[in-house]
């Protein structure tokens, strides 16, 4: 069932060996039953979701006219879902509405290929999903050992979140299946943040945040190890970064597995 058959994409890919799609899909070491258990209850709103009753927004609002709250202080990022009684333009549905129409793949010198946005996109707007493969973390190990190996542009992800006393890691390959995200480059001094959304199940929507005002033109950027990463010395990878910042720690990071 496409439960988040509101979403509007309309990017495609043009190299022709990945396969777009808009949502993450289940892959290798996941279990599909998981993956496909989706949220029985949503919130009783009738007229809107941004008051701190509602069950999915809880005590803070999530987004601020459809823009990231950064006083959200809770870790959980709650979207409404088809179970809610609200409706589809509640303030609390953004991710699921898909990723902004201005986003264009172009070669960057010395990164292969990396997105550009072609209109100004303002601080703490949505900009896409890095959707993909969900793979187990066993299978992320073997994926990444095989593309070092084989001398290959590393696309999987690895994130990890804590809430409360729970850690969750998920881990995205989108090398054959995935979403625009796919092409967004690392840098040491980003414009976007990454930020782990759920909307129909646990399973979180990586979504793209501007962490700044980003201008035509300029290429959106984040940093792969995250905001979890204590000694960042431990997490480099052996693949030279050319982010071109000054703040460069010179290899690409990427989170421990
Ligand atoms: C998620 S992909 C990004 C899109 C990719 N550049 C492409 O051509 O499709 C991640 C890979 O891009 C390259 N990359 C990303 N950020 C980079 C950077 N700052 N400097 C050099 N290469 C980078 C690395 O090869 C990395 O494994
Ligand atoms: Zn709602
Ligand atoms: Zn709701
Ligand atoms: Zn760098």
């Amino acid at each position: 069932m496409d439960i988040l058959s509101g979403k509007e994409d309309e990017y495609e890919h043009k190299i022709h060996d990945v396969m777009y799609v808009a949502n993450n899909i289940p892959g290798v070491g996941i279990s599909i039953d998981e993956f496909d258990s989706v949220f029985s209850v949503g919130c009783k709103c009738i007229f809107d979701c941004t008051q701190g009753n509602c069950s999915c927004v809880r005590e803070c609002v999530n987004y601020i006219d459809n823009r990231f709250n950064e006083e959200k202080s809770s870790k959980l990022i709650l979207e409404c879902n088809p179970q809610c009684l609200c409706s589809n333009n509640c303030q609390n549905k953004l991710v699921q509405c898909g990723p902004v129409d201005c986003l264009e793949v172009i070669e960057i010198e010395g990164k292969g290929f990396g997105l550009i946005t072609n209109k100004f996109i303002g601080k703490n707007q949505f900009i896409c999903e890095y959707a993909g493969e969900i793979i187990g973390i066993d299978e992320a190990k073997k994926r990444i050992e095989e593309n070092k190996k084989l001398n290959k542009m590393n696309y999987i992800l690895v994130v990890s979140e804590y809430i409360g006393e729970k850690k969750i890691t998920t881990c995205i390959d989108p090398t054959y299946f995935g979403n625009i995200g796919r092409y967004s480059n690392h840098s040491c001094q980003p414009n976007a943040k990454l930020v782990p959304v759920r909307i129909e199940s646990l399973i979180p929507h990586l979504s793209l945040f501007a962490c700044r005002d980003i201008d035509i033109g300029e290429e959106i950027t984040f940093d792969y190890a995250g905001d979890n990463i204590k000694n960042i010395a431990n997490c480099l990878s052996d693949t030279p970064c050319h982010c071109n910042s000054d703040k460069c720690i010179g290899f690409l990071p990427h989170h421990p597995i």
